[in-house]
């Protein structure tokens, strides 16, 4: 994820993980935060239901164990730790998620984005609108970007003594192409550039983020992610 080390280094922080720690990363990806995780000493085994982002996970992290897998249903472990970075927004069952997470860890440590509010890189969204209309609320719960949402799902999961921290994460671009390279990748990014063409579309994210510009002509974007951190299996 771009600019994800300030997380990454928040969910090491708070899980206590170091030299040795059993950790089960559910989402992996394509192995960022494993990377980070087998840095600090973990011995980590990462799921994803992607299979070519489990792929790129094991190019990146020889030393982990990666495979194929859903995570409403990981593996036995035990583990001390389970991660959940970025994920609960993608999965269809997040309290099921973290109800099988808390039978297999210790520990569980779970990432969402803040709310919409409170991060820089909804100007993405913002910029994009008059091709990529927002998604509307189809009504139902509040999303998991709601801290206290997310306390009610891992009580519903059974996980104890639950906390939530905030976690500032600034994302920078050293100019517009790296800004644009991110924004136009994403999936409302590719879907404008095929209805109004790249340069319509570079030029309404160029404007939009004006004032995120350094006089260097760097972009900086200030994000905020939430940690949610509970007691699992006892
Ligand atoms: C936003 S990405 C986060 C990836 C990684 N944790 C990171 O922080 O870079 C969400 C990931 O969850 C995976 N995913 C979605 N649903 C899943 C499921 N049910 N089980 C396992 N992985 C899933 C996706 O394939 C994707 O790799």
């Amino acid at each position: 994820m771009e600019g994800g080390a300030a997380l990454y280094d928040a969910v090491l922080d708070r899980a206590g993980i170091g030299s040795g720690t059993t950790v089960l990363d559910l989402g992996c990806g394509s192995g960022a935060f494993a990377a980070a995780a087998v840095a600090s000493g973990a011995v980590v085994t990462g799921i994803d239901v992607d299979r070519s982002a489990v792929a790129a996970a094991a190019e990146l992290v020889p030393s982990a164990t990666f495979r194929v897998g859903d995570a409403h249903d990981p593996p036995p472990g035990p583990f001390e730790v389970v991660t959940a970075v970025q994920l609960l927004a993608h999965v269809t069952n997040p309290v099921l998620v973290l109800r099988r997470a808390a039978a297999v860890g210790g520990l569980v440590v779970a990432t969402v984005w803040g709310r919409e509010s409170e991060s820089d890189v909804r100007a993405f969204g913002e910029a994009l609108a008059p091709w990529v209309p927002p998604a509307r609320s189809a009504g139902g719960p509040p999303p998991v970007t709601e801290p206290a949402r997310l306390v009610k799902l891992a009580g519903l999961a059974g996980l104890v003594d639950a906390t939530i921290d905030e976690v500032p994460c600034p994302f920078t671009y050293p100019d517009a192409d790296a800004l644009l390279a991110d924004a136009l990748a994403s999936g409302i990014g590719r879907r404008a550039v095929a209805a109004a063409g790249a340069k319509a579309v570079r030029n309404a994210v160029l404007t939009r983020l004006e004032g995120n510009r350094t006089p260097a002509g760097a972009y900086q974007l200030a994000n905020l992610f939430r940690v949610l951190v509970a007691r699992g299996r006892p």
